[in-house]
């Protein structure tokens, strides 16, 4: 350990102060030497569902491990009074962690966290991590961008609430020179496929669909635009997944051309 890590570790993570931690997208090899140092600093951690074990077995051993995931019951509407858990956590002096899925602060609801912790004159700080669509495209070999074709990366979610529907810009994101990364696209594939064709995106434009990025479970899956509906449907499991679109995802191999030449079994690993 280099001194500047000795000096750092009595100073920026005293009792009382909260974190919000990148844990990555799930293998523990991918998150930062400072996640793994605050993670085993904490005396508390909250943590979700896209927290893996190997990710929390970085604690130590005395650490309180408490699961504030969906599957806890807990709704977004709860998401006040969990903030303020957090908060409550520091004010007894305890060292917090808030171990979050990627990065924090992309579709990660850090916001509410930092503001819950500062209007309680807590003091707060982000660790970044690595987000889900840098896993996703390095476990497909794929760059995001692509000089001369993708020169644009769009992060957007397609997460609408219960009985609403996607409110997207599908105009500005039907742009054959962006490269759209899709989080919590699985349920409204079929509607985001519909709507960027709608919109002008060419039905051949290339899809990547990739679950559990950089875990043992991972798959993935390539596709073109009009087959995504279908793709995700059908091959996709239970885990986190991303769609990836645009020029950036086209794999001039066999996969993607099987994948177009085969409606019956469209999805080539
Ligand atoms: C609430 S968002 C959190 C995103 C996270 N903050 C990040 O930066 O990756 C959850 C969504 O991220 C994506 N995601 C997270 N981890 C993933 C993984 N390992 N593989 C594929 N997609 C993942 C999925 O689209 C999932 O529905």
């Amino acid at each position: 350990m280099t001194l500047r890590h000795a000096q750092s570790d009595r100073t920026d993570f005293p009792a009382g102060k909260v974190w919000l931690v990148g844990a990555g997208p799930g293998d523990p090899e991918l998150l930062t030497r400072k996640a793994e140092r605050l993670i085993a600093g904490a005396s508390v951690i909250f943590h979700d569902a896209l927290v893996g074990p190997e990710v929390l077995a970085l604690a130590s051993a005395a650490v309180r491990l408490v699961y504030v995931g969906k599957r806890s019951g807990r709704h977004s509407k709860d998401q006040k009074s969990f903030d303020r858990l957090i908060a409550a956590a520091a004010l007894a002096g305890d060292r917090v962690v808030r171990l979050k899925g990627g990065d924090p602060a992309i579709f990660g609801r850090a916001i509410e966290e930092l503001e819950a912790c500062r209007a309680a004159g807590v003091p707060v700080a982000i660790c970044p991590g690595i987000t889900a669509a840098s896993a996703a495209a390095a476990s497909l070999g794929a760059s995001l961008t692509l000089r001369g074709l993708a020169r644009k990366l769009v992060f957007v979610t397609a997460h609408a609430r219960a009985g609403e529907t996607l409110d997207l810009d599908w105009q500005a994101l039907a742009d054959p020179t962006a490269t759209l990364a899709v989080y919590m696209g699985k349920a409204a594939a079929e509607e985001v496929a519909c709507q960027l064709l709608a919109a002008g995106l060419a039905p051949e434009t290339p899809v990547a669909l990739v679950e559990n990025a950089s875990l043992p479970t991972e798959r993935h899956f390539r596709s073109g635009l009009d087959l995504l509906a279908i793709a995700a449907k059908t091959a996709l499991g239970e885990g986190p997944a991303l769609l990836l679109i645009g020029a950036a995802m086209a794999d001039a191999g066999e996969n993607y051309v099987a994948a177009r030449n085969s409606i019956a079994s469209p999805f080539m690993q």
